[in-house]
């Protein structure tokens, strides 16, 4: 056998090594102004292709288009890259398909609540497949951000407060959208954003700065984004905000010594929208040339709208700032995405190999999301679930109970709120004649002010054995930019439950909205509260199905509701502090006797006007049945830093009727080079249990799930204690405890 023979047999067609090499190839035969063309991200014309668009896509001059869902236009602009332009090189398309595409899933934040990976998966597979039939290749998603600030708008679109909880669903996300293969019809890029610290912005205000000390910042933001790199995330969009003085746009730390260095992470970095331009802005740089020059050395290789790369990046090379290796590892990160999505192979779009738009299986997927995205969060006297059978008339009230827009939620471009099916609408399906459904506004929107649909509401509530009401926050009070300084019930809705109150009648408050309220004045004048976020299409059937039994609830929140805005950031994995809270030291602002000296009261960590505990605690959810837990042990009883542990509980369904629970595993590490939060979150289960049911649930730890980030911001195992809880929310008290031992 000869060399070259040999060297032929070796050369491989397929796999990360051929996948290289064609890059390389591709490399050598483009031109700097091609190579500058491919980190260049524009705005389509919105369903026809423009001229000036046509002539850049000839010249080289695009690498990706954004926000063109028109398939023809779509393979037109396709074609023309294709067969237009020099090498042939291929677009990404790219889209926010955040929570579904025609068809609309609850909103993130709601998705969360199910605490149901299987079933985000499942949202953003078939979210892909209605995306990719329109050409779309690429989505802005999942959105990993921890925010543990509800003002924040964007909370909407995020997955909760809880790295463990976000890590998880998100890189159930990326594997719905990216599929077994990218490069099958009907698998898009996901983009795991935004990079990093965003949900950090302070005051909750968006695009605002951030700091975020770094052991803080790799042991709560970092940990979603590394589990998305590790599912195999496509690409990553970095932040608007300022994270410690360096725009997360131009960040090396973040960029290239975690992203790329410390995780290995080979895909596509793109900035958002104008973020490359606003370093500028930010006081960061001088200009868009120093702007290209730091974000494109930090490791941002696609620009989104701005156009400094296209402006300056051709000179960077020319004076010498910028090596042509640095503009090819750039270009080769854009290329291989290319080519993993088979672009190359299959570029146009044949939406006959796809499902059709908001098919009956995707609406069913849709509504089922939405059950289990619903949070029974009070029930106290059981005036849930309604029964069609011993009710004769419901008073269903509220700007929310039959609009078919707002339940859809923030991030909809390509929802169509003529497949929503509203909460009046199910209702009226579900009992038929046998109830008498009174129907009234209340208010004309959440933020009304006027009163004049009081009495319209309050007549319906007096004929009624039943009172829903359908308040919150309307679409557009959440999501990018939307942001509240208060995060009360808006408007008048409070004197609008004021007023129904008043006529005695059993009232059941469904909340739909895009964050967490501060519900501490509402909460006790009513009987039952369901948050049901914006459930998305079916959102109305969902809660229809939840309200009269046909399901029992079983999501549990995802986020922290505070009592008051002024308690935020209050969230469940908090430090312990040197003086904590407790009920012996806890003092209200109304029993502090006149002239009191000054020590006499206070002295630990809480508000005089509000207790310090939330309104409701992470992971808190009810159902129809109850759920208790005990026997929390652990096996061995120690943990040595090579071995595992198990941690096991029994669960009982001490009520009549089945239901699912969410077994949640929270850990506490009593001793720490850096101190630790009170508990952490580390592993979750659905379990379905029968009526009286006992079970076993089992996880299993490993010094490395105890791992952390300590002063020298490495990641330490120390031996030491342990607490660990099993129980159905973050304020669990069964719990055991197991040493780690060296
Ligand atoms: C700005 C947003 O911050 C980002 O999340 C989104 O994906 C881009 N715009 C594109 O629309």
């Amino acid at each position: 056998m000869t060399e070259s023979m040999d060297t032929e047999q070796a050369e491989p067609t397929s796999g990360s090594a051929f996948l290289e090499e064609r890059i390389r190839t591709l490399l050598q035969q483009m031109t700097l102004e091609e190579k500058i063309g491919q980190m260049a991200q524009v705005p389509s014309g919105g369903g026809h292709l423009p001229h000036h668009l046509r002539e850049a896509i000839q010249r080289g001059q695009v690498g990706s288009v954004i926000n063109e869902v028109d398939v023809a236009t779509v393979n037109e602009l396709q074609r023309t890259a294709v067969e237009e332009s020099r090498l042939g090189i291929p677009l990404l398309v790219g889209r926010d398909v955040i929570h579904g595409f025609a068809t609309v899933f609850p909103i993130p934040l709601g998705q969360a609540a199910s605490w149901n990976p299987r079933l985000v998966e499942l949202g953003a597979r078939i979210a892909a497949h209605e995306a990719a039939s329109r050409g779309v290749n690429w989505t802005f998603a999942p959105m990993i951000d921890i925010s543990r600030d509800p003002r924040w708008g964007r909370i909407a679109e995020s997955l909760g407060e809880d790295p463990f909880l976000t890590g998880s669903l998100g890189s159930a996300m990326v594997r719905g959208f990216q599929g077994e293969d990218l490069s099958a019809p009907g698998s898009i890029a996901a983009c795991a954003k935004h990079f990093a610290g965003y949900g950090a912005s302070e005051s909750g205000k968006d695009y605002n700065t951030t700091n975020i000390p770094e052991g803080e910042l790799r042991n709560v933001y970092l940990p979603p984004f590394q589990a998305a790199v590790d599912a195999g995330v496509a690409s990553i969009m970095t932040s608007f905000s300022d994270l410690n003085g360096v725009p997360a746009t131009a960040n090396t730390l973040i960029l290239q010594q975690i992203l790329r260095d410390e995780w290995g992470f080979d895909g596509l970095v793109v900035s958002d929208w104008d973020s490359i331009h606003q370093l500028a802005v930010h006081g960061f740089t001088a200009g868009d040339r120093d702007s290209a020059f730091e974000a494109a050395t930090a490791g941002v290789d696609m620009e989104m709208a701005s156009q400094t790369y296209a402006h300056h990046l051709a000179s960077l090379v020319h004076d010498g700032r910028m090596t042509i290796e640095h503009i090819d590892t750039m270009v080769s990160n854009i290329l291989r995405t290319k080519f993993r999505l088979g672009l190359f192979d299959t570029p146009y779009t044949d939406p006959s190999m796809l499902p059709d738009i908001a098919a009956p299986e995707h609406l069913a997927a849709a509504r089922h999301a939405a059950v289990e995205s619903l949070v029974l969060l009070k029930n106290d006297v059981r005036v849930l679930p309604l029964s069609a059978e011993s009710l004769a008339s419901v008073a269903v009230i509220g700007p929310l109970a039959d609009d078919p827009q707002e339940q859809l939620g923030t991030w909809i471009f390509d929802g169509d709120a003529r497949h929503s099916v509203t909460a009046l609408q199910a209702i009226r399906d579900m009992v038929g004649d046998r109830v008498t459904v009174h129907h009234a506004r209340g208010v004309d929107t959440t933020r009304s002010h006027d009163r004049s649909g009081f009495d319209d509401a309050v007549r319906a509530a007096e004929q009624s054995d039943v009172v829903v009401m359908f308040l919150g926050e309307e679409a557009i009070l959440s999501g990018e930019a939307h942001c509240r300084a208060d995060i009360a019930l808006p408007g008048n809705q409070e004197a609008l439950i004021d007023a129904l109150a008043a006529t005695g009648k059993p009232l059941v408050l469904v909340l739909m909205t895009g964050r967490p309220l501060a519900l501490e004045r509402v909460v006790p004048k009513v009987h039952a509260v369901v948050c049901a976020w914006h459930p998305g299409s079916l959102g109305g059937p969902a809660i229809a199905d939840v309200l009269f039994g046909v399901e029992s609830p079983s999501g549990k929140l995802p986020v922290t509701f505070p009592r008051v805005t002024g308690q935020i950031p209050i969230y469940y994995s908090h430090k312990h502090g040197g003086k904590p809270g407790t009920p012996e030291t806890f003092v209200h602002i109304d029993d502090i006797q006149a002239r009191a000296p000054q020590l006499s009261v206070g002295n630990t960590s809480f508000h005089f006007d509000v207790h310090y505990s939330p309104l409701y605690p992470f992971g808190h959810g009810l159902s129809y049945t109850t759920f208790e837990y005990d026997s929390v042990r652990v096996d061995p009883p120690e943990l040595a830093v090579s071995g595992t542990i198990t941690v096991s509980a029994e669960v009982t369904n001490t009520g009549d009727r089945d239901g699912t629970e969410v077994a949640q595993l929270y850990v506490r590490d009593l001793v720490g080079n850096v101190t630790r939060p009170v508990k952490e979150l580390k592993g979750f289960q659905r379990v379905f249990l029968a009526a009286y049911e006992r079970r076993t649930v089992s996880f299993t730890l490993t010094p490395e799930d105890l791992s952390f980030f300590g002063r020298a911001n490495t990641r330490i195992v120390e031996p030491g204690r342990f607490h660990v809880w099993i129980g159905g929310s973050s304020d669990t008290q069964t719990r055991a405890e197991f040493d780690l031992t060296d």
